[in-house]
């Protein structure tokens, strides 16, 4: 099983019985969804797994939030899109740490639905904005800098090179930059987060910094730059110039 793992493919047959779980919705699935599926079968879609999931995606990533936001001086960029931002625990994150950013969240409408649930009473919203789209169908709203956290790693092949094409054509060279959370895997995939999160993947694959190089390069982001976080999720800058 774990030579199956350690090749960054899917394994979410051997926790799930089928191949994905809905098409469109490859974003709900996540690493530590595993956790939560000892209580709920992962197949299950009713609001309450997607309050479920939206908490637990919430959870993980405020552990990280601290160190992706960082592992780069971003405090040139004054305005932020978080592709698939979820709750908008990134989103929050920036706007603490860099005081000009706004930062406007775009995730699906019934993900939307309930991102006012996750925001803490008397928190100051006024920079943060929260939009209602499907990254792959719609036209990406302008910003300076475009971040896709554990987006990537769970897109198969087309709609991956489709969503990297459409965020380079709305990076102007020179001004606008991809901010990446995900694992990166060691070039020789040993991490041992590498195998925990392959669970739960339903049709993408986890890739190594230089597999990650390779992919941003082809889609016109010629400065790739990669930071190890030492947290769950390390951090990709990738600019056009
Ligand atoms: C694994 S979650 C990651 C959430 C957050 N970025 C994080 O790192 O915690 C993937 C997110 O992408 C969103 N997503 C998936 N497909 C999408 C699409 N086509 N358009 C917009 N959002 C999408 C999901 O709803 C989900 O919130």
């Amino acid at each position: 099983m774990f030579l199956e793992i350690r090749d960054g493919s899917s394994q979410i047959v051997l926790i799930n019985g089928q191949p994905n779980v809905e098409s469109g919705h490859n974003g709900y699935i996540n690493f530590t969804i595993v956790i939560y599926s000892l209580n709920m079968p992962i197949g299950s879609k009713g609001p309450e797994f997607k309050e479920r999931f939206m908490r637990v995606v919430h959870c993980t990533l405020r552990i990280a939030a601290g160190d992706i936001v960082t592992a780069f001086d971003l405090s040139k960029y004054s305005s932020a899109c978080d592709l698939g931002g979820c709750t908008g625990a990134l989103a929050r994150e920036l706007v603490q740490t860099y005081p000009e950013m706004k930062v406007n969240v775009l995730d699906l409408p019934e993900v939307i639905a309930h991102s006012s649930k996750f925001q803490p009473d008397g928190w100051d919203s006024s920079r943060v904005t929260f939009t209602s789209g499907n990254f792959l169908e719609d036209p990406l709203p302008e910003a300076d800098l475009f971040i896709l956290s554990r987006v990537l790693h769970d897109l198969p092949e087309g709609k991956l090179n489709h969503l990297l094409q459409k965020v380079s054509e709305a990076c102007c060279p020179g001004r606008s930059a991809v901010l990446i959370a995900e694992i990166v895997l060691d070039e020789d995939t040993k991490d041992p987060r590498g195998p925990l999160q392959s669970l739960s993947m339903s049709d993408g694959k986890q890739r190594s910094g230089t597999e990650y190089k390779k992919l941003l390069e082809k889609h016109g982001f010629n400065s790739v730059q990669i930071r190890s976080t030492g947290n769950l999720l390390d951090a990709i800058l990738a600019v056009k110039s």
